[in-house]
């Protein structure tokens, strides 16, 4: 069997006494989109800190390409080809859009690859190549989003872990960010783990999908085996549809 590009073995994490997550297991294979979807609160966002180094485990190993990560500081992380679009989109807002790019090519030495990599993701996302001289604070949240995931790309990532890309835009803007992210897939065979609160889109664009509630991961599966909803949902609430329709939850 191949081994997985990522694997999140059995993890532990703790913030003080809380554990927000336990014992969780994720696997990413090469070329492979991956999401996890859970409610607020869930540790999604706390999974994906523990994969870039920015927390560490308390319990369970993380390894990547075979190698085990936990315990190196983040820069390393990245650097070993593990870039991360954290939740919220982070810009630096009075440097121009390009200039943000840039940023994501710093830790990179090929100068003429960066170039070439840059009007790439320029075209990937136009919008980035139209606005490349104005201010990063100027744009709107979907652009935002755009060049945050842009600024990872520039990082030359061999995977890229993604908080909640669809956090609070449009859908039109969140099909347009999910078309974008299964063509990476598809034309560089980029390899994807993304988080998400609603798992609609997430089942839509994955190959595999994870369904993390209270720290704990509830099911997982093929995302075209799960297509019809029910059990994802359930796993989500942790109560079924009809329990979940009186009690007026969305999903
Ligand atoms: N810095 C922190 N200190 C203490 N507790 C924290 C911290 N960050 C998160 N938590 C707690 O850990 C648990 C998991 O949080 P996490 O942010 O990972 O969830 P999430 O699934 O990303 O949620 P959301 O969808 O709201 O972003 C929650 O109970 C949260 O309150
Ligand atoms: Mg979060």
């Amino acid at each position: 069997m191949v081994e997985p590009l990522l694997k999140v073995d059995n993890i532990t994490v703790h913030y003080g006494r809380l554990s927000a997550v336990r014992e969780v297991s994720i696997t990413v294979n090469q070329g492979e989109i991956v999401c996890v979807v859970g409610p607020n609160g869930a540790g999604k966002s706390t999974t994906l800190l523990t994969i870039s180094g920015v927390l560490a485990p308390t319990t369970g190993d993380v390894t990547f390409s075979g190698e085990r990560i936990n315990g190196m500081r983040p820069e390393i992380v990245a650097r070993k080809g593990i870039s991360q679009v954290p939740e919220g989109r982070h810009v630096f807002t009075t440097l121009s859009v390009e200039e943000n790019l840039r940023i994501g090519a710093q830790i990179r030495s090929d100068k003429t690859e960066v170039e070439k990599d840059i009007k790439w993701v320029q075209e990937l996302f136009p919008i980035l190549g139209e606005r490349r001289r104005q201010s990063a604070g100027k744009l709107s949240g979907g652009e935002q989003q755009m060049l945050v995931i842009g600024r990872a790309l520039l990082t030359k990532p061999k995977i890229m872990t993604i908080d909640e890309p669809s956090l609070g835009l449009a859908p039109n803007i969140v099909d347009r960010v999910y078309e974008v992210l299964t063509t990476l897939r598809k034309e560089r065979g980029m390899t994807l783990l993304i988080v998400e609160q609603s798992s609609e889109r997430a089942l839509k664009a994955a190959d595999r999908l994870y369904v993390l509630r209270n720290g704990q991961i509830q099911i997982e599966g093929n995302a075209s085996e799960l297509q019809d909803g029910e059990k994802v949902r359930q796993a989500y609430f942790g109560f079924s549809e009809t329990e979940q329709q009186e009690d007026g939850a969305n999903f």
